[in-house]
């Protein structure tokens, strides 16, 4: 989601950081302010105790493509990206498989077993489950968001229950079973594996804040049963093979008749919303009506893709915020460890760390690892060391005299907790990827055109920029190397940027070719780093961004630091969301909403203007999609 007008409204007011990082602070920028010497230098900060483990110098087997204004997707000479799972296509259930009409004039009932609108994380399980096949497995992706311009005939016109009951079904995940045979992957129709989950399906509430008095509304007194989920943006994965995902802007889809409490405000809700109208024809979407119905979105979900009839569970122990995804690491003791990004600016990244040890034998019994953990927010000093802040009831400033009644409730206003402890605002963290060797960990800071503004936080040395339009990516490493660790050491990977830009403080420091606005980010299993773009549409190829094309995706050599450009995608699309098979010979990306306007909303009368992509001309609107990638000798895609 590129949220041209959602992450870009300020909501964390708050006095953190501590004074004396304040000092610091301006210290740092009166340092920074000196001009892009000072970028270059605080970008190349050696990493303390880094090396990197890798046993060669990564290889490309590619060569970079150029930037692209084509409504297409290109990748290099030698590889070749075919559509396999787009908006509206049958996901295979049992029960039917309603074909897509290029009108948009599906039902929502026909919706509900249809592919989602706006395709983002994605993940490849292999079947059977405990195997490595990569020639047969279950794809789980995210649904994140909806286009009312293209998913109805008449957009938001004639506005109904029907309508509001479609988009609701258009949110949410898919899991699909695919295979290939000969390097040509299909989708398997009817598979007992499909299932669409969406903003109705029943859900379970878990962890801390279950059955706390902040959970109960008219229709759960018991405040462990919730409705769905939705704004699912990232994505993560546990270890026993069940699939997490996250709740980015679901602050978007709630109004407030009535008077607007202070944790709605803190986490972005509305008096109006931001038009999605559900609360015209589902009440618990009006936070004056149902001023706790909030208060149950803004998790993580996790489910099992191998079991279709599981139900979801909302797991509060992960803390409640725009979840951007959730990705996991073990710890040295083998406890598992999930790191997150909250994705808005000047907000923060956390990590949780379970209680108990992940169970690799048997995989039912890890049910309730993600229920008992400690939940922990980073601060990043300016010296290149950080810190993890526990965010535990009773301790520091996390105490009843302060305001928090108990560990729900400093679950459930996580971000007024992480305030309180003086955790470091970024530069709105998306996406965060483990190095399958070194276990060092990478974090996309996508922008933040408000660092340094007026009554807003100040450049810092891991939010190096003013007016920070292109974003950059942070690095740690956890002490003792180990993912549970307290203290870590950080430093900026790259500062994206173009560097034509006459702005010296735009050119960023990328080694190769040109980015900006990072969000996805994913490690193969031989250590190349992908990163995908997401320019608001509201920007792309203009201003700052005229010279970079539309939004793409890059392989980076961590080692050497190197970025090379392997596909841009159509016309206002985002890219996000990659996977590879283990044999990393097919690879999965999501195109998500190709034919964005500016607005974030189509005119239902002239879908096409932006794109028309992928269906072109016999198609009737642009459709987000999962793509397949093949190297054409069969080989290993990037090496
Ligand atoms: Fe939905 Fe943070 O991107
Ligand atoms: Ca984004
Ligand atoms: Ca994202």
């Amino acid at each position: 989601m590129s949220h041209s007008y959602r992450d870009d409204q300020t909501l964390n007011d708050s006095a953190n950081p501590s004074f004396a990082d304040v000092l610091d602070a301006r210290l740092s920028r009166r340092r920074l302010l000196k001009g892009a010497a000072a970028v270059a230098a605080i970008g190349s900060l050696p990493l303390a105790g880094c090396s990197t483990g890798l046993r060669r110098e990564q290889a490309f087997g590619f060569a970079g493509i150029s930037t692209s204004t084509a409504d297409a997707v290109r990748v290099p000479q030698g590889y070749t990206a075919n559509v396999l799972y787009a908006w509206g296509d049958p996901v295979g259930h049992p029960s039917g498989s309603p074909a897509f009409r290029q009108d948009a004039g599906n039902t929502a009932d026909e919706q509900a077993l249809q592919a989602g609108m706006h395709h983002d994380g994605i993940h490849y399980f292999p079947l059977p489950y405990g195997s490595t096949s990569s020639n047969s497995g279950l794809l789980v992706m995210n649904h994140e968001y909806t286009d009312d311009g293209l998913l109805h005939s008449d957009g938001f016109a004639n506005w109904s229950a029907e309508k509001v009951r479609k988009a609701q079904n258009a949110n949410g995940c898919s899991v699909i079973e695919v295979r290939q045979k000969g390097g040509k992957w299909e989708v398997v129709r009817p598979s007992p594996f499909a299932r669409r989950i969406t903003a109705s399906t029943p859900m379970r509430i878990a962890g801390p804040a279950a059955g706390s008095a902040l959970m109960k509304t008219a229709a759960d007194a018991t405040g462990t049963n919730v409705l769905g989920t939705f704004n699912n943006c990232a994505h993560g994965y546990t270890l026993w093979g069940t699939y997490l995902t996250c709740e980015e802007n679901w602050d978007t889809y709630f109004i407030n008749s009535g008077t607007l409490t202070t944790d709605q405000r803190r986490n972005g809700v509305t008096a109006k919303g931001r038009g999605y109208r559900w609360n015209e024809f589902d009440e618990r979407f009006d936070a004056g009506k149902h001023p706790n119905e909030p208060n149950r979105h803004g998790w993580v979900v996790e489910f099992d893709p191998y079991n279709p009839q599981s139900q979801p569970v909302k797991r509060t122990a992960l803390g409640r915020f725009s979840h951007e995804g959730a990705w996991p690491a073990k710890a040295s003791d083998g406890r598992l460890v999930i790191y997150m990004g909250d994705d808005r600016v000047f907000e923060y990244i956390y990590k949780f760390v379970s209680r108990d040890r992940v169970n690799s034998g048997d995989r039912n019994a890890n049910g309730s690892i993600l229920d008992n953990g400690t939940l922990y927010v980073a601060r990043f000093r300016d010296d290149g060391t950080g810190g993890w802040l526990p965010l535990v009831h009773g301790q520091g400033p996390l105490t009843v005299a302060n305001g928090f009644a108990d560990q729900a409730d400093v679950l459930v206003r996580t971000r007024a907790a992480a305030d309180a402890v003086g955790a470091t605002k970024m530069d709105r963290p998306e996406w965060i990827a483990v190095h399958p060797q070194t276990n060092e960990v990478y974090c996309t800071l996508t922008n933040n055109s408000q660092r340094g503004g007026k009554d807003r936080a100040a450049p810092d040395r891991a939010n190096p920029r003013l007016n920070n339009v292109f974003g950059q990516i942070i690095r740690w490493r956890e002490a003792g190397n180990d993912p549970a660790a307290l203290n870590f050491d950080w430093d900026l990977f790259a500062i994206a940027g173009d560097p034509q830009h006459p702005d010296a403080a735009r050119q960023g420091n990328i080694k190769g070719d040109a980015y900006g606005s990072p969000d996805g980010l994913w490690f193969d299993d031989s250590g190349l780093l992908w990163i995908q773009t997401d320019v608001s549409t509201s920007t792309l190829n203009k201003g700052p961004y005229e010279r970079l094309g539309n939004n793409m995706m890059l392989a980076a050599d961590v080692r050497s630091g190197v970025t090379k450009r392997f596909l841009t995608g159509p016309s206002g699309c985002e890219v996000t969301g990659v996977v590879m098979t283990p044999d990393a010979r097919t690879m999965f990306v999501n195109i998500q909403h190709p034919g964005e306007t500016s607005s974030e909303r189509n005119d239902p009368k002239n879908p096409k203007v932006v794109s028309s992509w992928p269906d072109g001309a016999a198609g009737g609107r642009p459709r987000s999609a999962t793509i397949v990638i093949r190297k054409d000798d069969g080989g290993p895609i990037g090496a």
